[in-house]
Parts: C-alpha cells; structure tokens; sequence
C-alpha cells in the first residue's frame, strides 16, 4: 500500500491517498474531540517526512512528540492495522527536532521585533487602532533612523524615545498621544508577564532550519511545544503566522513541484481566527494562497470547519472529517457546513455519515488527477509508525541534545541594538556581543558529521541577510555565509556603529506582506 508519489491514509472501500503533487494545496482536519484527528494528522506527517519533505507541527497536547519513538504493537492500531489489510505497517521512529517558544520543551525560537514587524505585534499586544497607530509611528522613526528593535528593552527603549519627542514627532509622522504610548507600554508588560520576553531576540529561527532532510533521507520533523503556549492563544497564533509569512517571503516560487518543499500542521488553528480583526484574515488568506506556489502546504486542525474563514476554507483541498456531534442548532449547522464541502458520494447522505463516524474513522476527499476534489468516502484511518502518545522527558532530552541545530539556538544573543543606541547617545562605539557558537546551517561548507540532518539544498532561501543592517544599500543584500556567523555579528556591529555615526539608513527597509521585515529584496 506504500507507494512513491502519495501518502497512504486509510481504506474505505478502496486505499485512499494523498497525492504527494497535490500536497501543497492546503488541507483541513476537522472532528469533535476524541475522535482521531492527532492520529490522522500523525499518520500524514509520516508520509510525508517518509517522501522526503520537512514538516512542522504545533503539538497542542504534546502527543505528537511521541514521533520521535518507534511506534509499538499496541491491541488497537493491530487492529486497525488487521480490519484494513494494511500488511506493510510496522513500527518506526522520525527525525524529530523539538521548539520551544519558552526554550524548555526544546530549543528556543526566536523572532526579533523588527522582523515580527507592528501589524502582528499589534496583534499580539491586543491593540486598538489608535494604539497600533502608535506603534507603526514607532517602527517608521525606528526604521528611518535604523534603530535595530532585536527584544523586549529595544521596543520599550524606543516607546520611551517616542514619548520624549512625541511633539517633535507627531509634526512628522501623525498624532502620538503620549497616553496612548503609555497603554502600549502597560500591553507590552503584560506580555512579558506571560513570559514572552525570551521569545523575542537573537537568534532569530531561520526557516532553513526547518527544511533539513535527515541522513536517510526522511523530512525532518519539526515539532513545536505548544502545550504551555496554549495559555498565551495570541502569542501562539501570532508566532505561527509570522513563521507562515517568513516561508512566503523567502522562498522561492517553484509553481506546482512533485511534491511539497514544507508542510506546516496547524493545530488549535481556531485560535487564529477568534476575534481576528478583518485585516489580519485577509493578510491570513492571502499568505495562504501566495505560499502554495513556493511549495508550501498548510493544514489547519480545528473541530469545526466553520472555525475557519470561508475563504480560507476555501483554498483547503484536502479533506479530512472526522465525527461531529449535532446536538445544538450550531452543532447542526456546522455539521451542515462540513457536508456541503464535500463532492457527494451516491452511496450515502455525507450530513449523516458524519455524526455516525466511529473513533479513527473520517470522511477524507483529496484532490485527485487533474486537480478535482475526489468523491468523499467513509474511511479507516491507517494507524501510525511511530508511538501515539508524549515522549517521556527523558526521552525527550536525549532528542534535544542529539539535535543537529542546538547549537546555534540554545544561547541567546545580545548585540548592540535600540536599547544600547538610545540609553547611550554619546557612546559611538559598542562592545561587540559574544559571537555564538556556529551552526549548522544550510551555507556551511564543511561537511556535517553523519549523525545530522543536511539541510535540503533544493529550497535555500534566497538572500536571507539575517539582520536589518544588512538591508541597507540599494542592491540585494549579499549572500552571507551563515557558517561565519562570528563575521556576521562582528559585521553587523560595525555597520551599526557607522550607522550611528553617519546617521541615516541610505534606504528605508523593506517591510513584507505582514509588515514583517522582508529577508529577500526582490
Ligand atoms: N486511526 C486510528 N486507529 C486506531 N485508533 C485510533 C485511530 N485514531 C484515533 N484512535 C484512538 O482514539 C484516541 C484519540 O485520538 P486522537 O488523540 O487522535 O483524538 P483527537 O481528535 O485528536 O482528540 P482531541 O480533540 O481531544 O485532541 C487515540 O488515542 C486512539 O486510541
Ligand atoms: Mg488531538
């Protein structure tokens, strides 16, 4: 049942696949509660990191850890395995690199507040539109006088600085209330009151780690602790559409390659859309449509599917519906919603098939040749390879320290930036950070030692300059070896320094898509 081109996901009165070229056309995995939607998610990160393609996935409950444990011969995935003739199942184990946004439950992820940019950290600050106001007025005074914003201190220091000349200011850029400044301030220390204040800094996640393929050739499997981070929904939500528009903006187009260059699980994805303000969906849609052509999948994981946004509904074409119940009037309608985004089967009524479904069985269509939903059909959902259920922590720690980026990621940086360049006015020069340890990165040139994943050569972000100094000038910014991140930094603090110096950046920076700093100038 294993073949080349697609993913084996379960049998109905055929094998169902998922066609591997078809991929990166978005999916949905919907259910109640209980009802399988781990384990089929489980089941399609296999397939693909068995096909070769690097895939991320927000473990919401910290089961899906278990990918990095060979699987065993539990009574009921035998079972499963034996009611649907799959004989090539075995047990099996995936290379697992474990994130954390709070550096505890694997390495730390990080973003810079420049590249997160004000839209998004609106966002997770829950600002209203003045306050976001504000902020971009903020960002606009730091970008026309280069002030680096890398964490926490940069943005305060720099709402400090906006303050004290808000008169001068607001002549240039618009209104800004020093009240209004003040709210910001209050928002910022809430979240840092959620422990966001690690998140935000250096080193930043660099997409390509994510892209590594491991030695035998499997797709790394990137799995982002998010059972903590379920406390701070905006945070979270935030961070996973940040790393969503940093695929789009780095990527290269590959139009409809055989199969994907990343897929990217979204659980909880609800979370994205509650009380989303209009602009923030949209940017949601059209991130979702435009990262399809750099080979990119998203599957959203939610309950219902009237969680999500029709039209981003819309562009998730391959479908997998597990049990709804249809108890209140609401029940019913979305079990309604779910049915009518099906192509019909002759055979029987979708609306009532799904309130019937069994546990670990799913009403599943994908896109067939030719790029047509195929006709639904009520399907056993294949049990997985690796275990169902958490890593222990041991077990855990022992795939944290075997991980071929720690090194890079588990000390932070702190290099000279708005905080430094705003509390010391006089001081020109700054004493250059520590320079991290190298990593590995996709640029390095010496070969890795075998017991680390390469990262995949195919999809290397163009351009990817790694800090705003870089931006500077007019042509594209050079392509720098990440290997020598040591030059890199020491770069970085001399061109800060001259920067201070001369003044002004020769050319505003690029913002993209999300208002994030754009990595490649195009
Ligand atoms: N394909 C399957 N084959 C055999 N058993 C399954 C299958 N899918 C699910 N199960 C059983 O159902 C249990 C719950 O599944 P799962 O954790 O995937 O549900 P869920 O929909 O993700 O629930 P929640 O919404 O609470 O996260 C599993 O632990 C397993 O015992
Ligand atoms: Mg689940």
């Amino acid at each position: 049942m294993l073949l080349n081109d697609r993913i084996f996901m379960g049998v109905s009165t055929k094998p169902e696949y998922l066609l591997l070229k078809y991929g990166n056309r978005h999916g949905l995995i919907t259910g109640a509660t209980g009802t399988g939607k781990t384990v089929t998610l489980q089941g399609l990160a296999e397939g693909f990191s068995r096909a070769g393609v690097p895939v991320f996935l927000a473990d919401v409950k910290g089961d899906l850890g278990g990918m990095g444990a060979v699987g065993e011969q539990k009574d009921f995935l035998v079972a499963r395995a034996r009611q649907i003739g799959y004989d090539d199942w075995t047990n099996d184990k995936f290379p697992v690199i474990f994130w954390d946004l709070f550096g505890k439950q694997g390495h730390p992820v990080r973003a810079t507040i420049s590249e997160m940019g004000p839209l998004l950290l609106s966002r997770i600050l829950n600002l209203n539109d003045t306050q976001e106001g504000v902020l971009n007025v903020a960002f606009k005074f730091a970008d026309d006088n280069a002030l680096l914003l890398l964490d926490l201190k940069d943005l305060r220091a720099l709402l400090v600085e906006v303050e004290s000349r808000s008169k001068e200011l607001s002549a240039t850029y618009g209104n800004v209330a020093t009240a209004t400044i003040g709210a910001v301030q209050r928002a910022l220390l809430v979240l840092e009151q959620q422990g966001a204040g690690n998140f935000f800094g250096e080193k930043a996640l660099e997409i390509s780690d994510l892209m590594r393929i491991a030695p035998d050739g499997r797709g790394a499997v990137s799995v982002l602790a998010a059972d903590q981070l379920m406390q701070s929904p905006r945070l979270y939500a935030t961070f996973l559409l940040w790393m969503l528009s940093e695929l789009f903006e780095q990527l290269p187009e590959v139009g409809d390659p055989a199969k994907p260059k990343l897929v990217f699980f979204f659980d909880e994805a609800h979370l994205l859309f509650d009380d989303a303000p209009k602009v923030l969906v949209d940017k949601v849609e059209q991130v979702v449509k435009l990262v399809r052509s750099k080979g990119v999948g998203v599957y959203f994981c939610t309950q219902n599917p009237i969680d999500i946004p029709d039209d981003v509904l819309s562009q998730l074409s391959n479908r997998v519906q597990h049990a709804l119940r249809a108890y209140t009037p609401r029940d019913q309608k979305a079990v309604k919603v779910a049915a009518d985004t099906f192509r019909a089967n002759p055979d029987f009524s979708t609306g009532e098939v799904i309130t019937q479904l069994a546990v670990g069985e799913a009403l599943v269509s994908v896109l067939e040749d030719g790029g047509v939903p195929s006709v639904v059909q009520r399907t056993f959902i294949k049990p997985p390879s690796a275990r169902v259920g958490p890593l222990t922590a041991d077990e855990r720690r022992a795939v944290i320290s075997a991980s071929p980026v720690g090194v890079g990621y588990d000390t932070p940086i702190d290099r000279e930036s708005a905080y430094e360049v705003l509390g010391h006015k006089t001081v020109q020069k700054s004493t250059p950070a520590p320079a991290p340890a190298p990593s590995q990165s996709p640029w390095q040139q010496e070969p890795a030692p075998p017991s680390q994943y390469q990262p995949d050569p195919a999809p290397a972000p163009r351009g990817r300059s790694g800090s705003p100094p870089a931006r500077q000038g007019s042509g594209p910014p050079p392509q720098r070896s990440r290997a020598s991140n040591r030059e890199s930094v020491t770069e970085a603090v001399v061109k800060s320094v001259a920067r201070n110096v001369s003044g002004q950046l020769t050319r505003s920076l690029v913002r993209g898509i999300l208002g994030s700093l754009t990595k490649s100038l195009r």
